[in-house]
């Protein structure tokens, strides 16, 4: 492979004819993604996204607002380069059609496609979906509409310009059996080899004529027509290179042509045939993902279910977006959005998993170590395991495949590896046997964590910069370097750091629902009956602190079927860290009481030794949360 050749990953570019949402956020922050690990790696990368602002869609829009075209795509081009900052979106550059250089490059194009004689005049009639921009033959059509979107189609008959795209039939299925990564996912490959190998491939009308479509670029050879906003649009990929890009890097071909399935067609077909007429190499991938529904309805404005990306990443955080729409759904799959799916996640992996781990961890750090950490290198079995997962999940491949769900999957185990790490070895017990044992129990949940965050960094890049910054790692910078078990970090100091997640509360109503029975009395004796009046459940410990002010009560939050915070008067024999992960038993029908002005939903059961201590129940084996205990 050519030395200086460098990583380029592509956006569609979108219509400026309305806001960004959900979709146009996947997309881009799916890029996003490979290229911070692609830079992560050492790579050079030229990272693209921007807008298509020509064509018929946009002139109408601007219509709508009583603007002209180009003024009312530049209110909309901020629209998305805001989102995009506020995405933390790492692009590069960002291309507007509108540019002049673009323009330029597209009239070049044509020209040489035109005297190439791969462009000819032909007169034309067909159905015509001025929507779709796009004509169709009458067995296209769907009860006389629309293929793609059911709308109106009229007849019309002109004469216009042509690619002759059909002669690349052959040439294109070829390529696309040679190269099996071209076209992913792969049942997006058959979908497209499937309908070049059963039907004839039609020749492409590259133009409008004028008086139809007068926002867009002037063909070179006959100022009477404009370019289709396609052929226009898809020679982005091409003219930021002459423009926007690093000039001391070859980019070409591009890496990744990442888009929606919707637009596969056009790329897998239109723009792969335009660069075989130009003599061009083939970009090496063209990735369709799949379509993002809401609450199982599709996105329409009609329906007012579009989701904002702004409104979610106010009210969650930028982080847990990104986290979500990745973690959610496999890429390439289509996948349903809804707000309670989010919480769960951020609940669930965000707050319990990586959340916990952290803050337990910084807090024995402070305890035990005063901050400090020391470094072992000594190889254990939890080290070893971690190593295992690193390699697993640091694969060009599943990068390559944009495998993002199986990549988080992956680094999610690493997370409960450490997580059952710290449960297994009891560092708070370890505490009065063995400071050396200590310190080296401490560094390698350090060590497991830092290389996590890494790990982590292409995804929630900001999360991770806190979590280097608690770790002690701010004079170091986050890249491939730190995938090493084996660090040339000599000392760090940890930080305490606020909550990165906050769990994010369900509604009260749900959670007391049970608690509203009547008080349970005991007497001496009781009967069965009396005894099955008390439900008592397995709970697993999520989340444990301290009441503020209160060196007794710890508050719990407890999994037992549904979520109870609990506080508990043990706060003298054990510490907040050593609860999480426990399974313990609960009362729970207990009518809630409150405790130093903080909600009890339950009881834990303990036992009280004869020195006043106290001994907590927990049940000896897994067994699932919300386990009934007769
Ligand atoms: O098609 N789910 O622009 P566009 C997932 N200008 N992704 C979605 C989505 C959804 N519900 N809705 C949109 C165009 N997208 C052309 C592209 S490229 C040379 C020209 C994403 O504004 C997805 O990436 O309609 C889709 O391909 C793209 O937005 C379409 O954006
Ligand atoms: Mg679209």
């Amino acid at each position: 492979m050519n030395q200086n050749k460098g990583f380029y990953i592509t956006t569609p570019i979108y219509y400026v004819n309305d806001i960004p949402h959900i979709g146009h956020a996947y997309t881009t922050v799916a890029a996003d993604i490979l290229a911070r690990y692609m830079r992560l790696k050492g790579r050079k990368v030229f990272f693209l996204t921007g807008t298509d602002e020509h064509g018929q869609k946009v002139e109408k829009a601007a219509l709508q607002r009583g603007k002209n075209p180009k003024e009312h795509a530049d209110i909309m081009v901020k629209n998305f380069k805001t989102l995009w900052k506020a995405l933390n979106i790492s692009n590069d550059a960002f291309i507007r059609t509108t540019d002049e250089t673009h323009k330029k490059v597209v009239q070049e194009i044509l020209q040489r496609l035109y005297d190439k004689g791969e462009i000819v005049k032909r007169k034309y009639s067909g159905m015509y979906c001025t929507p779709c921009e796009r004509f169709w033959t009458e067995k296209d059509l769907i009860e006389g509409k629309c293929p793609d979107c059911g709308r109106d189609v009229e007849f019309i008959e002109e004469e216009n310009y042509f690619f002759l795209m059909s002669k690349y039939q052959n040439a294109l299925i070829e390529h696309i059996e040679k190269n099996p990564f071209y076209i992913l996912p792969e049942s997006r490959r058959n979908e497209v080899l499937g309908f070049l190998k059963n039907k004839p491939l039609g020749d492409l009308c590259i133009s409008r004529p004028r008086h139809r479509l007068e926002w867009g670029i002037i063909l070179p050879f006959d100022e009477n027509y404009t370019t289709y906003v396609w052929f226009d649009a898809l020679v982005n990929y091409y003219s930021a290179l002459k423009y926007l890009a690093p000039q001391d890097t070859e980019w070409w071909p591009p890496d990744h042509h990442l888009i929606g399935k919707d637009i596969l067609t056009t790329h897998a077909v239109y723009w792969s045939t335009m660069l075989m007429a130009l003599g061009l190499p083939l970009p090496r991938n063209i990735f369709a993902h799949g379509w993002w529904t809401v609450e199982g309805k599709k996105m329409s404005k009609s329906l007012g279910n579009v989701v904002n990306p702004w409104e979610v990443i106010k009210k969650y955080g930028v982080d847990a977006f990104r986290y979500f729409l990745f973690r959610e759904v496999s890429f390439g799959l289509d996948g349903d959005f809804s707000e309670e799916a989010l919480v769960r996640r951020i609940n669930n992996d965000l707050a319990n998993d990586l959340g916990n781990l952290l803050n337990r961890f910084l807090a024995m750090n402070e305890k035990y170590m005063k901050e400090k950490i020391k470094i072992h290198l000594e190889e254990t079995e939890f080290s070893k395991e971690i190593i295992n997962l690193i390699q697993e999940i640091d694969s060009e491949t599943l990068w390559n495949e944009f495998k993002f769900n199986i990549i988080l999957e992956k680094i999610w185990q690493a997370i409960s590896s450490t997580n059952n790490y710290i449960a297994k070895t009891e560092p708070w017990k370890v505490a009065k046997e063995s400071p050396e044992r200590l310190s080296l129990i401490l560094f390698n949940i350090w060590n497991a964590i830092r290389i996590i965050t890494v790990l982590i960094y292409p995804f929630m890049p900001e999360t991770a910069e806190k979590i280097w910054k608690a770790l002690g790692l701010t004079g170091y910078s986050i890249d491939y370097r730190m995938l090493n078990w084996e660090t040339e970090i000599k000392e760090a100091l940890t930080e305490k750091i606020e909550q990165l997640f906050p769990r994010i509360e369900l509604k009260k109503e749900e959670q007391t629902k049970a608690n509203t029975k009547e008080e349970v009395k005991l007497e001496e004796l009781i009967s069965i009956e009396d005894f099955m009046k008390i439900k008592l459940k397995v709970g697993k410990v999520l989340q444990a602190e301290r009441v503020k002010g209160s060196k007794k009560l710890i508050k719990l939050i407890v999994d037992i079927g549904e979520e109870r915070q609990i506080v508990a008067g043990i706060g003298e024999q054990y510490s907040p860290e050593e609860l999480i992960g426990r399974s313990i038993v609960v009362l729970s029908n207990l009518k809630p009481a409150k405790l130093m002005g903080v909600e009890s939903q339950g009881m834990l059961l303990a036992a009280t030794g004869e020195d006043g201590k106290i001994s907590i129940l927990t049940i000896d084996r897994e067994v699932n949360p919300g386990a009934g205990i007769k």
